[in-house]
């Protein structure tokens, strides 16, 4: 498949026609509109299988056909969804068994979505057949241009049925019961098993010591999952469609091992749906948070273009408080997934639907049927600038830096009882050592445990608590290489299964990181260590270890308690790389002027060659010879940077050295 779908830069929302199908009126003013706004693309069909099969095995398709054709008639592609997100009335009724069942082993009734069971042969028959049918009657229609599997596939489902499939796993997995035994250490408080059947998913009432369990059936889920998944991707190739597939995801949501997807994926889609003009947090705090995500997202495929598959325009309705995005937001917003790397920016919704639970939901169009609203004109200025844009078209972002992220070690930490039951943060912490790149316009991927990471310069690796197989070794060859690495506490402490490691931490990285930490205790929330280096004073947080060095330099000790004197920041030279040790909860400060020196020996790329002020960013696209930048201000004020070398807007032509942004500004440039 070639790396961009589309020659174009998408525009475009979830469209419900199937809401409106008594209403040719509101059909014919959604195809005036969408061209007004500039949409070229729509995903359709998501939750319409009331209206697709409203009867078992009576297929009703010719509404679905008429729009899609009307769309193309009219320039707009199609990305058809299958519609498994959620199930007509008539199946829950009959079948009770496509029903979730609660981790309380009560089954739930028929009602709102997402919460069907990825087990059942009847809900897989039901899927396999509509989505077939789909494919064949719409999957060499000249507008069709990608599969949207589902929705936002996610959850767990406890029946009967999906307790057996979890023992067949585990038993595909560990051949005998004491393998398992020996895997999650259960002579602990007599959790023996002695067969196969005694095994239960960790129930609301049963086991939740066992982590190694809890570990395993997070990863049996996902598993689940993606045979789900390459069920229904089965059904459409079985229709007779090559088309491209995706999924939406939802970026940090931790249901699921995200990566394990990849295979599966020809694009990889997410939803974004950022809290801005929070009380808790500044926009440019909530923009780290969101690059972050947009990046954790593309790293399943870092070497493609990405979807930007749902956004709102203006707000939410299920946010604790949903706030409409102020003016320049939603410009601002939409090109921070440009910025990184999304060839489209696509909307839920189109339209608000009339009642039920979403009506309050933004949408391009309200129920006042308007297109002169403040909404509609910001979504055909976003329309109108994209249409502009197709240059950026299979560029891809391309960083030498790397935050390791890894879903399996965020299981394990969230799990563990530990130091701070409090809380651990390990989410907060990646997005720490994020931060600390973002706010130089450094681009940054966030790999796991199974990327290739030899690509990278730079690698922070913020609480490895559990490795996963190789990953020392991995890291090792890394700096041996030239890399340089960071670690922290709370790293190289168990394996897979959450059996400590039984020698000196980090595991296998003693020699490389020319430390041992011996000790961790927790912080309380409002408690802090010092740390003085190069002349600044630090706090540390949330965790604190006892290091020993070595081999490594110490750069800087902690300030207080009987920790003082202790080394807080170290360094070993190892190979042709360095590994820095950071042994304690380490704030944006530190990380931000331990990054930026390391930045500079790297020689890591900015997008833009000058200092940043404090809410401003930018990230690059590459392809060719083509370097393409994306500056965004998320301040509410306007911001002017001096560049030390000139670069070209793209849009207007000129040559700036003088890079002023106005507030919740956005500038495409070429370098
Ligand atoms: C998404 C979902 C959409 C819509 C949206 C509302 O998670 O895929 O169908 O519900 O949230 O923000």
């Amino acid at each position: 498949m070639q790396s961009s779908l589309l020659p174009h830069m998408l525009h475009g929302c979830d469209y419900n026609p199937d809401q409106w199908l008594d209403r040719p009126d509101i059909l014919e003013e959604d195809i005036q509109y969408m061209k007004k706004a500039g949409i070229n693309c729509v995903s359709l069909g998501i939750f319409a299988w009331a209206a697709l099969e409203p009867e078992e095995g009576v297929y009703t398709f010719g509404w679905l056909g008429e729009i899609i054709e009307n769309l193309h008639q009219n320039g707009i592609v199609t990305f058809l969804a299958t519609p498994s997100g959620a199930r007509p009335v008539w199946m829950a009724k009959k079948y009770p068994e496509v029903l979730r069942t609660g981790s309380d082993l009560v089954r739930g009734e028929m009602g709102d979505r997402h919460n069907h069971c990825y087990t059942s042969p009847v809900y897989r028959e039901k899927v396999y057949a509509v989505n077939k049918k789909l494919a064949e009657t719409f999957g060499s229609h000249p507008a069709v241009k990608l599969w949207h599997l589902s929705n936002e596939y996610g959850g767990e489902c406890f029946c009967p049925l999906c307790v057996a499939a979890f023992r067949r796993w585990l038993e595909t997995k560990y051949q005998t019961v004491n393998a398992v035994n020996d895997a999650w250490w259960t002579r602990f408080w007599s959790h023996t098993y002695t067969d196969w059947s005694q095994i239960d998913p960790p129930l609301t009432r049963g086991e939740h010591c066992t982590q190694g369990l809890k570990l395993d059936w997070m990863r049996f889920v996902t598993a689940q999952t993606v045979d789900f998944m390459t069920w229904e991707k089965k059904a459409v190739r079985d229709g007779g469609s090559s088309l491209p597939v995706t999924a939406n995801f939802m970026g940090f949501y931790d249901g699921l091992n995200y990566s394990k997807f990849a295979p599966l994926l020809d694009v990889v889609s997410w939803d974004s749906y950022p809290s801005w003009h929070s009380d808790a947090e500044t926009d440019a705090g909530v923009a780290v948070h969101t690059a972050a995500s947009h990046d954790l997202m593309r790293s399943i495929l870092p070497d493609k273009p990405w979807l930007l598959m749902e956004s709102t325009p203006s707000c939410t309705n299920w946010q604790p408080v949903s706030k409409v995005k102020r003016p320049g937001m939603h410009m601002l917003s939409s090109m921070q997934a440009v910025a990184h790397g999304s060839d489209s920016v696509q909307y839920f919704q189109w339209r608000k639907s009339r009642g039920s639970c979403e009506k309050f939901h933004g949408a391009v169009v309200s129920h006042d049927r308007r297109s002169d609203t403040r909404v509609f004109g910001d979504v055909a200025g976003l329309g109108k600038r994209l249409a502009s844009l197709d240059a950026l078209i299979g560029s891809v972002p391309r960083p030498q830096a790397a935050v390791l992220y890894d879903r399996e070690n965020d299981w394990a930490i969230k799990g563990s009882a530990g130091p701070r039951n409090a809380g651990m943060g390990y989410q907060e912490t990646v997005v720490r050592h994020y931060q600390a790149l973002w706010q130089m316009g450094i681009g940054c991927d966030l790999p796991d445990m199974e990327a290739d990471l030899s690509r990278y310069a730079f690698i922070a690796a913020p609480m490895l608590y559990m490795q996963r197989a190789g990953i020392a070794e991995k890291l090792r060859r890394f700096v041996e290489n030239g890399g340089v690495l960071v670690g922290t506490c709370f790293s190289g402490l168990v394996d897979e299964n959450d059996l400590c490691f039984l020698s000196d931490a980090p595991n296998g990285l003693v020699d490389v990181f020319g430390v041992r930490a011996e000790e961790f205790s927790g912080l309380y929330d409002n408690e802090f260590n010092h740390t003085i280096w190069s002349d600044r004073c630090y706090a540390m947080s949330s965790i604190i270890e006892l290091v020993r060095p070595e081999g490594a330099s110490v750069l800087a000790a902690f300030e207080n308690d009987f920790y003082r004197g202790e080394p807080s920041l170290t360094v070993n030279h190892y190979g042709k790389g360095k590994a820095y040790y950071i042994a304690g909860g380490a704030g944006l400060p530190l990380l931000s002027d331990l990054y930026a020196q390391l930045a500079d020996e790297l020689n890591l790329p900015r997008a833009l060659d000058a200092e940043l002020p404090e809410g401003v960013t930018a990230q690059t696209r590459m392809k060719g010879d083509r370097t393409f930048v994306v500056a965004q201000n998320y301040q509410q004020y306007p911001a002017r940077i001096h560049l030390h070398t000139p670069i070209r807007d793209l849009e207007t032509g000129e040559e700036v050295s003088l890079l002023e942004l106005s507030p919740y500004g956005v500038r495409v440039l070429e370098k």
